[in-house]
């Protein structure tokens, strides 16, 4: 039977609180020791050697979708922690194999790193070559007990504090030129592709905010999103499909390492660019112990796969979400947005961003629907136990985890109503008691990332760059119009009509 997309909160909900398929009914106390579960054997299996991950990546891929694979397990094990297999699996990668959990509770056990090793494994089970990195291991791929994470991950953290003062300048210059733009686009053919404008602005902000030079000043011109773009797909070809027929698409992007020289020169105009407008940053990285060279790689991986990456992915789902909430909502929105502004002095300031709650629930909220990064993984440091709504299950050292976050922000047990956006969801005492499930950081909301922790080094900045975007929007706008298309890499935006606010006195 097909489930309808509407049916994954019930589903959480119904699998995690059944007991039938409990096969170990002992009592086991759990961490917070307040309840004893049933420990159960956990459910699933991995198929025969090369059939099993090749048929479970052609469901996951092709044929069902992430959302449909995960349900369809679920149902037929009764139970939101199970075995399956991720892609890609062989040939390109050797073991695909993975316990999933799909449920609010089980998901933050891949936040602990001290029973979790965070080892090369950000985009999962594939590593991409080293050659793409400039023969460095990036932080993303390095787990806190190694020393160089806490090391780049303080240089990070220096150059976010030393340019925060800036950011909300850089921010409204180059979204308030997107925003120009889009309205000359939409004078001249109608509509405005939403994607590409963000991509100009995305990556002129984050160069000038992070390291102070236009990048449209340089060589690179405007060519950086389209560089980057390739980058990545080298990166994360292997984990995705790119439309092309299924046999096709998988043999050319899951058998073998598409070439690294391909994008050689592309990367080194990257690096050219970030060793020139980051020098000021390189020369304090020799200060504490890290290289100019691998600093430099590190800051492209940075500002390009993490930051951009995340900005090319977030905003455009955040605009669809504002979208869909209708015009009473784009109201209340706008009133709010223009009556703090105006009580700091016609200025936007993070204090003015602190009295907007609906503002800020509505950024949490469509975190929650759509976490960009949606899967996390971990491969357990020693046995462990795992905890979902109703049973317990052992995991032996070693053993990959993995969390499909969506499940986890969905899950009925925690959120009321879980897949309808309700942009007041998280205003007031209760809804903030409800931050520390929104978990699209790789760590809960009421948290902060750390030098031992995983956590988004990105975490404050990225908040307060969405809520930049709504508050652009709203103090230009009253409201707008747009179309949703759906291709093989995901949603695209088009901007069909922006309707000019009354007051453009509050758009300096
Ligand atoms: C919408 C934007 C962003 C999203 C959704 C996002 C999401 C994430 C997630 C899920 C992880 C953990 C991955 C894992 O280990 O499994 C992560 C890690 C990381 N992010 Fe972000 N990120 C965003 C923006 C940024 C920005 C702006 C920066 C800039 C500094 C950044 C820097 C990092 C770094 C350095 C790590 C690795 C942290 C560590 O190793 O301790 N991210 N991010």
């Amino acid at each position: 039977m097909a489930l309808s997309f509407s049916s994954t909160a019930a589903l959480v909900t119904h699998a995690s609180g059944i007991r039938a398929g409990t096969q170990n009914p002992q009592p086991f106390k759990t961490n917070n020791q307040q309840q004893q579960l049933p420990l159960k054997k956990i459910p699933g299996d991995y198929g025969l050697p090369l059939i099993g991950p090749i048929r479970d990546r052609h469901d996951y891929l092709y044929t069902q979708g992430a959302d449909e694979y995960f349900k369809s397990r679920i149902q037929r094990h009764q139970s939101t922690v199970l075995r399956l297999n991720m892609p890609p699996g062989p040939p390109i990668s050797s073991n695909p194999n993975v316990i999933a959990l799909l449920d609010g509770v089980s998901f933050p056990l891949l936040f602990d790193t001290n029973k979790v090793e965070k080892k090369d494994l950000f985009t999962g089970t594939y590593m991409p070559s080293l050659a793409l990195t400039g023969g460095y291991r990036v932080l993303s791929y390095l787990d806190p007990s190694e020393p160089k994470h806490g090391l780049l991950k303080k240089f990070l953290f220096q150059i976010l504090s030393s340019r925060r003062h800036v950011v909300i300048e850089e921010f409204r210059h180059s979204f308030g030129s997107m925003f120009g733009d889009i309205e000359k686009e939409l004078e001249k053919t109608g509509k405005a592709d939403f994607g590409e404008f963000n991509d100009q602005a995305a990556f002129g902000f984050l160069s000038k905010s992070l390291f102070g030079t236009d990048p449209e000043s340089t060589a690179l011109g405007k060519e950086g999103p389209g560089l980057i773009l390739k980058w990545v797909l080298f990166q994360l070809g292997p984990l995705i499909s790119i439309g092309l027929p299924s046999f096709i698409d998988d043999l050319v992007l899951r058998t073998i390492r598409l070439p690294s020289f391909l994008v050689k020169s592309d990367y080194q105009r990257l690096y050219d660019f970030f060793y020139t407008a980051a020098s000021a940053a390189l020369s304090e990285s020799e200060k504490i112990g890290i290289s100019k060279e691998e600093a430099c790689h590190n800051l492209l991986f940075a500002t390009c796969f993490n930051s951009f990456g995340g900005m090319k992915i977030f905003f455009p789902s955040l605009v669809k979400w504002i979208s869909r909430c209708g015009a009473r909502l784009h109201s209340k929105l706008s009133n709010e947005i223009r009556t703090a502004v105006k009580l700091h002095d016609g200025k936007v300031t993070m204090r003015a961003m602190e009295e907007m709650p609906l503002l800020k629930s509505l950024v949490y909220e469509a975190f929650r629907m759509e976490p960009p990064v949606p899967m996390q993984y971990g491969k357990a440091k020693k046995d462990i136990i795992v905890e979902s709504h109703d049973n317990v299950f052992k995991v032996k050292k070693g053993e990959m985890l993995f969390g499909y976050q969506p499940f986890a922000t969905k899950d009925g047990r925690i959120f009321d109503r879980p897949e309808e956006f309700i942009a007041e969801r998280f205003i007031g005492v209760e809804g903030e008691r409800l931050l520390k499930h929104v978990i699209w950081s790789n760590g809960p909301e009421s948290e902060s990332p750390r030098l031992d922790n995983k956590q988004c080094a990105g975490k404050d900045f990225v908040i307060l760059v969405s809520r930049l975007l709504i508050v652009e929007l709203f103090l230009r706008y009253d409201s707008f119009d747009i179309q949703l298309e759906t291709f093989a890499l995901g949603t695209s935006v088009t901007i069909t009509s922006l309707k000019k606010a009354a007051a453009p006195s509050l758009q300096t």
